[in-house]
């Protein structure tokens, strides 16, 4: 159990890199835990004005959880890391985007991260999940409401999917159950915000504090 526990324990630090502090910090912006909704993520780093910076913390939230799921597929089998592995790792990285050791455990609510590892998973999964955000996005104008669509319809496409075009894992599943509750947790002011006609539209020039 020594190679499993040491690449869980290792997914969990590279999840700990909270992109949107780092990225934002190295191109020059401000903080994006003191402007907009205070979350260190994609959405929120584009309310500093800075597409590209958005970008780069998507892209590389996203690397963070691919990267490890994708390690353990390929040189895994050597070192005994099978299915359960898999699923330990790419839930690590996640939970260590939500609580980085890195930066106090205040991280973020795990919409990139979930997407790289489930892209990990399976690219079709991947895939789905990402056009379900891209769809009620684009409808709803809505960041928050594409991640919790997107966050219910993942589970049901691996189950769903998975006689078709791979094989279902148990282990695997529960990952992305738990790391689908635990998006929707993170997002408990979002949703909030949403039932009181309050959350902020994607694409709306609102000026932020700080
Ligand atoms: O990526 C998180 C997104 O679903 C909501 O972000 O900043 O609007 O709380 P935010």
């Amino acid at each position: 159990a020594f190679y499993p526990f040491l690449a869980t324990v290792a997914a969990y630090l590279i999840g700990s890199l909270s992109f949107a502090v780092i990225v934002s910090r190295v191109m020059g912006l401000h903080d994006p835990r003191t402007y907009g909704s205070g979350n260190p993520g994609a959405t929120n780093v584009l309310r500093s004005g800075s597409k590209p910076a958005a970008i780069a913390t998507l892209l590389l939230d996203a690397l963070k959880g691919w990267l490890p799921v994708m390690l353990v597929q390929w040189f895994g089998q050597p070192y005994g890391l099978g299915d359960g592995t898999l699923a330990a790792v790419g839930l690590a990285a996640f939970l260590g985007h939500l609580y980085p050791v890195f930066f106090r455990f205040q991280g973020g609510k795990g919409v990139a991260t979930a997407l790289g590892v489930l892209l990990g998973i399976s690219g079709w999964l991947g895939l789905a999940t990402a056009l379900t955000w891209v769809i009620v996005a684009f409808f709803f104008r809505y960041s928050s409401l594409a991640s919790l669509v997107s966050a219910v319809f993942a589970p049901v496409y691996y189950v769903l999917c998975g006689g078709i075009l791979w094989y279902t894992e148990a282990p695997v599943t529960a990952a992305i159950v738990v790391m689908g509750l635990l998006l929707i947790w993170r997002h408990r002011e979002n949703i909030q915000r949403l039932v009181a006609g309050k959350e902020s539209r994607l694409g709306k020039k609102k000026p932020v504090a700080g």
